[in-house]
């Protein structure tokens, strides 16, 4: 049996950053709206001239500084964003282009905020076809440029940043141990962005109904991450560090008590990055493993929720 290992992760959040006092200069807020409701006290802003892929790039080389595994050695790209440098080419190109790594499929992913789970699954299938060894998989996004800054009820949810993860084929037990990803179009107008390029030629903007998410990210993060324990028959208890997709503390706080996980367990960076989309997951990872509270062997369950709605869980051992 082929096992996806996580060998190296790596980060990247733009310099600017925008606090919740900032914002009060841009729409009618407050510090105590926004923590209360949401628990962001900031985010991370691209400049103008800075790109998706640049954010992504740099999360890389950091995650390439983070391993032995040298650019030469990945033999696949997958780059989960929504907020693509360009129509075409891909985002994911523009990383192959800049490691000059020739020869490789490079391909962008789109499945919102659950962008970063839907790509590690294709990373593991990746693996285990035995076609592929060492799979870059990032999730970054510049979501400040598609943001209406006139709306206060989505503005001031989100964030810029990227994180990366190098997935190594391993015969060992070990990194991806069960993955179950889904979706159900039925919420489509839920959230989703008012443009396109065959809807109407432009980027478009974030709408969203925010009780609706609210909602169904409890209900689907809990049971997406039952149904990935029992498949590879674990446990709750199991459990060791619970790393939901970072949208909103009463969402990641909900989930864990439905799911009857301690507080104590959980990671949450959503106070300052805010919601990152595909890349709040693999950011989270690498702050997790930064700040040493990840350890050898340990137990990791992610679970993410995004526009569509996509939805899925995955169980990991380090
Ligand atoms: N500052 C001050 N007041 C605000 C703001 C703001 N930024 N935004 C909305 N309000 C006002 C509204 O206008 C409304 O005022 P009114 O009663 O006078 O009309 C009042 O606050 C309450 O608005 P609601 O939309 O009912 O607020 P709610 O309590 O539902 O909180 C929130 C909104 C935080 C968005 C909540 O619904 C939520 O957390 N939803 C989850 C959405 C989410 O996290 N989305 C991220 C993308 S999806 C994903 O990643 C999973």
């Amino acid at each position: 049996m082929i096992y996806s290992e996580i060998v190296g992760y790596g980060d990247y959040l733009p310099k600017k950053i925008l606090k919740n006092e900032d914002l009060k200069k841009i729409v009618d807020t407050s510090d105590e709206w926004i923590f209360t409701r949401t628990g962001i006290r900031q985010r991370h802003i691209a400049e103008k001239t800075e790109l998706t892929s640049d954010l992504a790039i740099k999360s890389a080389e950091n995650a390439f500084l983070s391993c032995n595994v040298k650019p030469k050695d990945i033999d696949c790209i997958v780059l989960a964003t929504t907020t693509p440098d360009n129509t075409f080419p891909s985002t994911a190109i523009k990383v192959q282009n800049h490691f000059k790594i020739n020869n490789i499929p490079a391909f962008d992913l789109q499945a919102v905020c659950s962008g970063f789970i839907y790509g590690i699954q294709v990373a593991d299938s990746f693996i285990k076809s035995e076609k592929y060894k060492n799979v870059l998989v990032i999730g970054a996004e510049t979501l400040s440029k598609i943001v209406d800054w006139k709306d206060r009820r989505t503005c001031v949810l989100f964030g810029d940043g990227a994180g990366a993860v190098i997935l190594s084929a391993s015969k060992k037990k070990l990194g991806i141990l069960s993955l179950r990803i889904f979706s159900d179009g039925k919420f489509m107008e839920s959230l989703f962005a008012d443009g396109g390029p065959s809807l109407n030629q432009k980027v478009g903007k974030i709408r969203m109904n925010g009780q609706d998410i609210f909602k169904q990210a409890v209900t689907k993060l809990s049971s997406s991450t039952l149904e990935a324990l029992e498949n590879c028959n674990l446990k709750i208890e199991d459990i060791d560090w619970f790393i939901p997709h970072q949208a909103n503390q009463r969402i990641i706080l909900g989930t864990a008590k439905k799911l009857g996980i301690d507080i104590k367990k959980t990671i949450s960076t959503v106070n300052f990055h805010a919601n990152t989309s595909a890349a709040s997951i693999p950011l989270a990872i690498s702050y997790a493993f930064k700040s040493g509270k990840i350890k050898k062997n340990d137990i990791i369950a992610l679970c993410a929720i995004g526009g569509g709605l996509t939805w899925g869980s995955c169980i990991l051992k380090v």
